[in-house]
């Protein structure tokens, strides 16, 4: 299957998709790379793998460039946009998005990026994690498809909490995506199962 990724930052993400389809634990290739930020060097990951990156603002343009691109799995990798509900339609149950929180917890529109982790800090939760869902029209509320789980300890700070989970990330989107690439996902309600 054909994938394309929207970043907004560093891409830790998107590489480590990049790797999983390179090492073939994703049976499909990213395609195209597209950043709402011109300077995220996630644009460079993707051109040292010779992908298609662009800097695009305009969601119309963007899924002009995702149809262009036979695109068939859209990943949302530290896009720090709302999708619009016509942007949602258009993948429908093949957009999923990775949240650095256990959803519902921490998340919805205040919640981007590395604020979470303070926040898990400050609330003084034992454990956090990270989400994988598909994306529908609200802020984080789509079906969850993978979780996994990270203990909050004494020590721990935002940074240290931030590195921590975002292994978790990288490890629970690369498996969602090589479910849903080889159609071993289905949703009943708002409920997913993995049908391995
Ligand atoms: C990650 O925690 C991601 O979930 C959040 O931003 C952080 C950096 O992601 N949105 P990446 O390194 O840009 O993939």
């Amino acid at each position: 299957l054909n994938i394309g990724v929207l970043i907004s930052g560093g891409g830790t993400n998107l590489q480590a998709i990049i790797d999983a389809s390179e090492s073939g634990e994703i049976n499909g290739a990213v395609k195209v790379v597209i950043s709402n930020k011109i300077n995220a060097y996630g644009l460079e990951r993707a051109k040292n793998h010779n992908i298609r990156s662009i800097y695009e603002t305009d969601e119309d343009k963007i899924i002009e460039i995702l149809k262009e691109n036979k695109i068939d799995v859209v990943v949302l990798a530290g896009y720090l946009k709302i999708i619009s509900p016509k942007f949602v339609n258009e993948f429908r149950n093949k957009m999923i998005n990775i949240h650095p929180s256990l959803i519902p917890s921490f998340c919805g529109a205040g919640f981007y990026g590395q604020r979470v982790h303070q926040a898990v800090i400050d609330y003084g939760v034992k454990v956090t994690g990270a989400t994988v869902h598909f994306v529908d029209e609200g802020a984080d509320t789509g079906p969850i498809i993978m979780q996994d789980v990270v203990e909050v300890d004494k020590n721990d700070d935002a940074k240290s909490l931030a590195k921590k989970v975002l292994e978790v990330e990288h490890r629970i989107l690369t498996k969602s995506i090589s479910l849903l690439c080889e159609n071993k996902l289905s949703i009943q309600d708002r409920r997913v199962f993995i049908n391995e």
